[in-house]
């Protein structure tokens, strides 16, 4: 029987071992999946400590529900390791490791190619790989495929090797791993077919595309279409500032025509691991085949502008009240880069804060899922090593201004407003009493 015929029948009769190749916020959802649709699943990760959570059953994603994992762990239906040798029992591997930029804003395709190197050095014939961490179109073709052919074996006849890039969105109440469509693009035909195979068996559809670099290209619109339209509406935001007009009201009108337009919302700048970091890869890549990618480039910079234009509010609004940022107390609700989620990766907050006190003002943070923060740890060029810790909400009054830079649902807009002396809202969170408030709300 040929390699493609045993793989396919050990997916079908849920026989594959299936491994996971890093356990975050992309790799353990999807583990879990694979256990849940009866697979049994090795997950691998440099972190001793997330191997060590995974197997006593303790969840470090908000969105895998401690029990669901605890369950499986103890049905022997997933289990984690640090040693990629482990990889050597697997029949497909998925690759969820991390696609940051570095110091200069290139990326950093570290950990996808010791992935690789991972995965070439406990190879055999039959595996599929696929590659789901965000990145250049190219790149499964580029740095994986090399690296198994150079082991004497033929993709689509020997291994089966695709790209399916994750599209989760931490946090979501609606989609979620097993829910969102999974777009899929193999090295060949057959690597399409087995890569739709398994994941048909743990998400609810699954899109074919006719390439690798098709499906990495697919994710980089996806997210350089949220990138672009949110920097429009932060730009358009600017402009309403200027021209004394509510965005927020200009907005919700326009979301009412009910077809060509989508509504996007202005912030403090866009943060995470995905939106503001992907479409450089794109960008890199075409810099890299003597091209442009102009409408990325300036929607970076725009939103590369949004910490320093609230910082500039905050000042603005304490020179009403015949006051300076110097010296002033600011208290920032909110540092993650989104509602609800404990993740601070390029949240806008962290400039925010280091703009903040270089012009002077004490800064303190409440955030209900960052406990303490290290400046150090997320922002280029910080200085201060020392941990930051988020403080109580019992002293609002003592503050000279609130800054919200993240609505998290927990928060009570009313009190919060009524004990505060000024309040700068950037997420447009007190809109249900900025009328009643007065002038001591200023929005973005
Ligand atoms: N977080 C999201 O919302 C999201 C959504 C869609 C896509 N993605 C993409 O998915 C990928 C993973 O993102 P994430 O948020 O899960 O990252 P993460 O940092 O939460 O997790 C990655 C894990 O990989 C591990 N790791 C790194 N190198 C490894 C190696 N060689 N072997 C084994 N483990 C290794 C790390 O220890 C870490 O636990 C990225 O490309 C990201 O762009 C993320």
């Amino acid at each position: 029987m040929s390699h493609y015929s045993v793989l396919k029948t050990k997916i079908e009769e849920r026989t594959a071992t299936v491994a996971v190749l890093g356990l975050g916020y992309v790799g353990l959802p999807l583990a879990v999946e694979f256990a849940r649709s009866g697979f049994h699943v090795i997950g691998v990760d440099l972190s001793a400590a997330k191997v060590a959570a995974v197997n006593a059953g303790q969840s470090y994603i908000k969105d895998v529900p401690a029990e669901t994992l605890a369950a499986l762990v103890e049905q022997g239906r997933l289990t984690a390791t640090s040693d990629a040798a482990a990889l050597r029992e697997a029949d497909t591997i998925s690759i969820c490791v991390p696609t940051p930029l570095n110091q200069t804003r290139d990326p950093d395709l570290s950990y996808v190619i010791s992935a690789a190197d991972n995965i070439a050095t406990n190879f055999g014939p039959g595996k599929l790989v696929v590659l789901e961490s965000t990145t250049y179109p190219g790149t499964t073709d580029e740095l994986i495929l090399p690296r198994l052919t150079a082991l004497g074996y033929q993709v689509g006849k020997d291994f089966f090797l695709a790209t399916s890039p994750e599209r989760v969105d931490p946090a979501n109440q609606n989609y979620n791993t097993r829910t969102i469509p999974k777009v899929i693009g193999g090295a060949t035909p057959a690597c399409t077919e087995l890569a739709q195979a398994l994941y048909a068996s743990a998400v609810d559809s699954t899109v074919p595309v006719s390439s690798t670099k098709a499906a990495e290209m697919t994710k980089l619109l996806e997210n350089t279409f949220r990138l672009v339209n949110i920097s429009l509406v932060n730009e358009v935001a600017m402009m309403c500032d200027r021209l004394g007009v509510d965005v927020w009201e200009v907005i919700a009108a326009a979301a009412t025509k009910p077809f060509g337009f989508m509504a996007h919302y202005p912030g403090p700048g866009i943060g995470g691991h995905c939106i503001p970091v992907d479409p450089m890869y794109l960008s890199w890549k075409m810099k890299m085949i003597g091209g442009a990618a102009r409408f990325i480039e300036l929607a970076g910079e725009i939103n590369d502008t949004m910490p320093l234009y609230v910082v500039n509010k905050v000042a603005d609004a304490l020179n009403d009240r015949r006051q300076c940022l110097n010296a002033a107390r600011i208290l920032i609700l909110g540092v993650a880069y989104k509602r609800d989620i404990d993740d601070l990766r390029e949240s806008p907050a962290l400039p925010i804060i280091q703009l903040l006190r270089a012009k002077g003002a004490l800064v303190d943070y409440n955030d209900p899922y960052i406990p303490s923060l290290r400046l150090a740890e997320h922002q280029v060029g910080a200085a201060e090593a020392d941990a930051i810790t988020s403080v109580s909400l019992d002293h609002l009054a003592d503050y000279d201004c609130i800054l919200i830079v993240t609505d998290h649902s927990s928060y009570n807009w009313d009190s919060i407003v009524a004990a505060s002396k000024l309040v700068v809202d950037t997420r447009n969170a007190t809109r249900a009493v900025r009328a009643a408030a007065g002038n001591k709300i200023v929005p973005l």
